[in-house]
This record gives structure tokens, C-alpha cells and sequence, in this order.
């Protein structure tokens, strides 16, 4: 991109942070074409980010480390985040749907929503199943606010049906009953997987992206597992 004629704003899409266990991804090794990017431009991880944990000394460092970057940290949770923690953060309107700043440039993309950022929509809904839930503590490292409440999942049709069931790009953490088995992936159910059956069937979209699985694939023409890859968004 560099040296080339700016055209909008520029998206990248990329996985699970976990804290700052896999966030090296973005650093300037391994993620250069944040050389030529500004506060304008994105890159959204698609759940687990996990810097929202308690607060501490290593949330606050990596927090800090990712608004010196050249771009703004967009990002939908996943199952591993401390809700009671996010939930704290205040809740107001950005680019048409619901966010939560948590520092100037890391903004938390909440679910059912549809944002337009440069003419293109995007349609987010966070939340997984943590499949080792059994052996997490409550309230510590795992929270029932990993799946969508059921207002949740009425924001989000009455989002959709507001944009006509048409969307271009999709922002999940996990993903779709019908994809996970095209997948061969048996482990998890619940009814955040069976929604996302009933959305991809009535939904136009262009791209749908997710993370969760932690692995790195184009799955059929137009999903797009996400792990380590740092990826423009499809144009
Ligand atoms: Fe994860």
C-alpha cells in the first residue's frame, strides 16, 4: 500500500488475541503493513481478545501497546473475556451500532450490531462456549455471559432486518452448526451455533469471518477462519 493513493479507510481481520499470549501477531515483524496505516484504519480481532481481564499491570501494558500502533483495534468477545469486567465500560453509538471504548483506540464491537465504516456494513455477534468450561472458576475465568441473552439475539434480528437482511461482512467468534460440520468440528452446541444456522440461510453477505477454532482456513467460498493471519478484508 505504500506510496499508493489512499482509497478509505483500510480493514484488516485477524483471531483469538488471548490476552497477550498470541497478540505478537501484530507486532511490526509480523504484521509490517501497519507501517503504512493510521488511526483511520482497523484491524479487528474476532474474539478472545482477553485484554479486558482484571485490570492488572499486563492488561494495562498490552492495552498501551496496541493503541501505539499505527491503527485502531476493533473487536468482538469471545468466550474467553471477563464480562463482569466489560461490562463496566460505557456504552455508546458508533457508526451506526453499540461499542465500548476501552481506551482511545481499542473499541469493543458488541453483538446484534451492524456498523457501516466506509459504505461497508458489517454485522457483529460475539460469544462461544468455552468447550473446558467444567474445569474454569465462575466468575474467575469463565462467565455464563459467554452466550448471547435473549435480548441479545433480538437486537441483533431486529438489526438485520433494519439493513434488509444484507450485510458485507460478517464478524463472528464461533460459527454456524452447518460450517462447523463441513469443518469436522463435533465439539460444541449450543444455541449460539444454531442461530447462526438460521442467519446464514437468510442473510447476503459478502465475507463472514470468525476465529474460535484456532486454525487458519478458507472454508468454502466465502468464511474465513482466522487465527494468526492478519488479512485485508475482501474487497
Ligand atoms: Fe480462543
Amino acid at each position: 500500500m505504500l506510496g499508493k493513493e489512499r482509497d478509505g479507510n483500510m480493514l484488516y481481520v485477524t483471531g483469538d488475541t488471548h490476552g497477550e499470549l498470541d497478540i505478537r501477531k501484530l507486532n511490526t515483524t509480523n504484521f509490517p503493513e501497519q507501517y503504512s496505516m493510521t488511526k483511520e484504519d482497523y484491524v479487528a480481532i474476532m474474539g478472545d481478545f482477553g485484554l479486558v481481564w482484571n485490570d492488572g499491570k499486563e492488561d494495562l501494558y498490552w492495552r498501551k501497546w496496541l493503541a501505539d500502533r499505527n491503527f485502531t483495534t476493533l473487536f468482538i468477545d469471545g468466550n474467553h473475556e471477563n464480562f463482569d469486567l466489560l461490562k463496566r465500560h460505557e456504552v455508546v453509538e458508533w457508526h451506526g451500532g453499540k461499542v465500548q471504548f476501552i481506551n482511545d483506540s481499542i473499541i469493543h464491537l458488541m453483538r446484534g450490531q451492524v456498523y457501516e465504516i466506509d459504505g461497508k456494513t458489517i454485522f457483529t455477534m460475539g460469544g462461544g462456549t468455552s468447550i473446558d468450561k467444567e474445569f474454569r472458576k465462575p466468575g474467575k475465568s469463565w462467565w455464563p455471559d459467554e452466550l448471547p441473552t435473549y435480548e441479545e439475539y433480538e437486537e441483533a434480528l431486529r438489526n438485520l432486518d433494519q439493513h434488509n437482511w444484507k450485510v458485507d461482512y460478517v464478524f463472528t467468534h464461533t460459527i454456524s452448526n452447518n460450517i462447523m460440520k463441513f469443518m469436522r468440528y463435533e465439539k460444541e452446541e449450543s444455541e449460539l451455533n444454531t442461530f447462526f444456522d438460521l442467519i446464514e440461510e437468510e442473510l447476503t453477505f459478502r465475507h463472514w469471518y470468525f476465529g474460535h477454532f484456532h486454525a487458519d482456513e478458507q472454508v468454502k467460498d466465502n468464511y474465513r477462519l482466522l487465527y494468526i493471519d492478519v488479512i485485508p478484508v475482501q474487497p
